[in-house]
């Protein structure tokens, strides 16, 4: 398995190659030590579909909030069904939501960035966390032209505060690449996306975006840009 120091030569090893090709190399090295992490957003369905041509049993997880979309949890069970999969769920830990809600209110988030992060990390970040426990390195969707704070990203990164190795294979794919793929291969894609919600989070922090908006604009739409992450994709 890799470590921090191979990263610039792994990156200039698959700086030209596939997402699949890049996926079965690490897939074959860290067999049930790798996983997608998928938010069952457009890129994670694009990755769902070749993962799982690469190798049928591979592993994918989601972190369910509880707070995420209807339309959501009909795509999760409509993708496995379409491969035979069972997507791995991490819930958040009852009893730190019990205590955050009981203290601070259903709706924290819209009261300070703080609050937001907050519940951020007991609803993503606690799982997340449990995930990783059995990880040596996670797949995830991420592409540079998401947002201004996803320019710097690399294709493969060591993600230093988790101490894995990251794997970001649409990192260079444009908007347009995402939507050729999806409908070329009839992946189940969420319907959401055609009500003007290109980036969907859960459903009391996403809001549809207007025509020339900003992507991922209508996520946590009240705050700053450069605040717009939820501490999954640390900097
Ligand atoms: S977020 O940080 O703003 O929530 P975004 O929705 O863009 O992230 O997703 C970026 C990548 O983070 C996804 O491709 C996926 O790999 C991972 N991710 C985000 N949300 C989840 C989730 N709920 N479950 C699993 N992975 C997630
Ligand atoms: Fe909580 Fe909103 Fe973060 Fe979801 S996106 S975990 S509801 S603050």
């Amino acid at each position: 398995m890799y470590s921090k120091s191979d990263i610039n030569k792994l990156n200039a090893q698959f700086a030209d190659a596939t997402p699949a090709d890049i996926l079965r190399h690490f897939l074959d090295l860290y067999g049930d030590r790798i996983a997608l992490s998928s938010s069952l957003s457009l890129e994670d369905q694009i990755l769902t579909d070749i993962i799982l041509k690469v190798k049928h049993n591979a592993r994918i997880f989601t972190l369910d909030t509880g707070r995420l979309f209807p339309e959501t949890y009909q795509l999760m069970d409509k993708t496995n069904l379409k491969y035979n999969i069972k997507i791995e769920v991490f819930f958040p830990d009852y009893k730190q939501v019990e205590f955050m809600v009981n203290q601070e209110g259903i709706n924290l988030f819209y009261e300070s960035v703080e609050k937001r992060k907050r519940c951020c990390h007991i609803r993503k970040i606690e799982p997340l966390n449990r995930a990783f426990q059995t990880l040596n390195a996670w797949i995830c969707g991420l592409r540079k032209q998401q947002s201004i704070t996803r320019k710097n990203l690399q294709l493969i990164a060591w993600d230093e505060v988790n101490n894995l190795l990251k794997i970001n294979p649409l990192i260079h794919w444009t908007d347009e690449q995402v939507v050729e793929y999806i409908k070329t291969n009839c992946i189940p894609y969420n319907k959401l996306h055609d009500k003007g919600f290109p980036s969907i989070g859960c459903e009391p922090c996403t809001r549809a975006v207007e025509q020339g908006e900003d992507i991922r604009a209508g996520r946590w739409w009240w705050e700053n840009p450069e605040h717009k992450e939820c501490g999954l994709h640390k900097r």
